[in-house]
């Protein structure tokens, strides 16, 4: 299964993990593929000590790191991310927080308990650029990912410098195309049933039109992947690796409440939606009552990313931590893809890269034997 792409990067197999969980990370990379850690919800000193740790796990292995700057956001251009988080959060209209104060209280959401009230979601080059001089410190980290849009040249230039690869999400053709000619390295194309941001068209559509438009360039297919034959379907498009975010939720390694967890094992593949109304861009996510009551046309609009996240961040973080008290999952932010109907058990991280490759080689061997020629 190794691919050009897979030797450039010194990895065996060419299975990325996306995920907000240090320990999928070095699971994944020690399986063989490479673990890419989310970076999006951490402070500098947080990304520092799940980093540490990684480092201290992961043995011989590579692994990646991924940040969210988006290509249009609320706030761009404000240098200082302290400054830019105070005029984010004044930002948010009052309608807004009352609005979504009280669907938690009243579907029993218990109030966050600290005073603590720190926010942290790097929606921003300021902020990004923290996490990645971070990341950049880390010889074992190979590989710096952005979803959202087009790293800024001065962070292409800097992770070239470093001697590493850095790539870019795409849920749209000329999003590749301007990836490309940003001088990426790789393109993760994410097709519309993929978990968390998300476009409008499906990876079996998307995934052959990126590898033309922007070849010679490797893409990685996202969007979809749960099982092997998936893997085989995006090898068989001319993909050079395959990126999946959704299977590793319900991993024995992820981080998840018993109540979040059950969730996940109890949707089907119709019970996703693409909303916006966690982050401000349309994302896909469970649907539930939350996703639902920022539709109506009686209740306010979701806010332009990065407010929105900025608002619903609470609501994030307390339906996580509360998520088997009272109706919380009806509000719970449970970002997932389509394949979440395969997502019935938990298995460690291990077992799924086991289980992914067999299906895999299973798959082909059955094309094979359609025409053995
Ligand atoms: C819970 C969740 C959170 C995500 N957050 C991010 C993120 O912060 N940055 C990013 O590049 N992609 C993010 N994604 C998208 C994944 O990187 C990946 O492209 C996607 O999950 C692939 O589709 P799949 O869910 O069908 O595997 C997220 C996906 C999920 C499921």
């Amino acid at each position: 299964m190794q691919t050009e792409f897979c030797k450039q990067l010194g990895v065996e197999v060419p299975i990325f993990a996306f995920t907000h969980c240090r320990d999928v990370v070095v699971e994944v990379s020690k399986a063989g593929g490479i673990g890419v850690l989310g970076a999006v919800g951490f402070s500098h000193a947080q990304l520092k000590e799940e980093l540490d740790w990684i480092d201290e796990h992961i043995g011989d292995h590579i692994y990646g790191v991924d940040t969210a700057i988006p290509q249009k956001y609320e706030g761009q251009g404000e240098t200082d991310p302290d400054k830019l988080v105070e005029m984010l959060k004044a930002a948010i209209p009052e309608q807004h927080r009352e609005f979504a104060n009280k669907l938690l209280a009243d579907h029993g959401v218990p109030e966050w308990p600290e005073q603590d009230d720190e926010v942290t979601l790097s929606f921003s080059e300021a902020q990004a650029q923290v996490l990645v001089d971070e990341a950049l410190t880390r010889p074992k980290c190979r590989m710096i990912v952005n979803a959202l849009g087009t790293p800024p040249a001065a962070i292409v230039e800097q992770v070239h410098q470093s001697g590493r690869l850095i790539g870019a999400l795409a849920g749209r053709l000329k999003h590749g195309i301007n990836h490309k000619n940003a001088g990426l390295d790789f393109i993760v194309c994410q097709g519309s049933e993929g978990g968390g941001h998300a476009g409008e068209v499906t990876s079996i559509i998307l995934w052959p039109q990126m590898v033309d438009a922007v070849a010679p360039l490797p893409v990685l297919a996202a969007g979809g992947i749960g099982n092997g034959r998936q893997i085989m379907a995006a090898m068989s498009m001319g993909v050079q690796g395959v990126w999946l975010g959704s299977r590793w939720l319900n991993s024995s390694e992820a981080h998840a409440e018993p109540a979040q967890r059950e969730s996940y094992m109890k949707a089907t593949s119709e019970d996703t939606v693409r909303s916006r109304s966690f982050t401000g861009k349309t994302a896909r996510m469970l649907k539930n009552e939350w996703t639902e009551a920022w539709e109506r046309d009686d209740t306010p609009d979701p806010l332009p990313m990065p407010l929105q996240g900025y608002l619903s961040f609470d609501a994030q973080r307390r339906t996580h931590r509360y998520a088997g008290v009272g109706d919380c999952q009806k509000v719970a932010f449970n970002p997932v893809g389509q394949i979440v109907g395969e997502i019935n058990e938990i298995e460690s991280c291990r077992d799924i890269m086991m289980r992914l490759m067999t299906e895999y080689s299973e798959a082909y061997d059955r094309l094979h034997a359609i025409n053995p020629e």
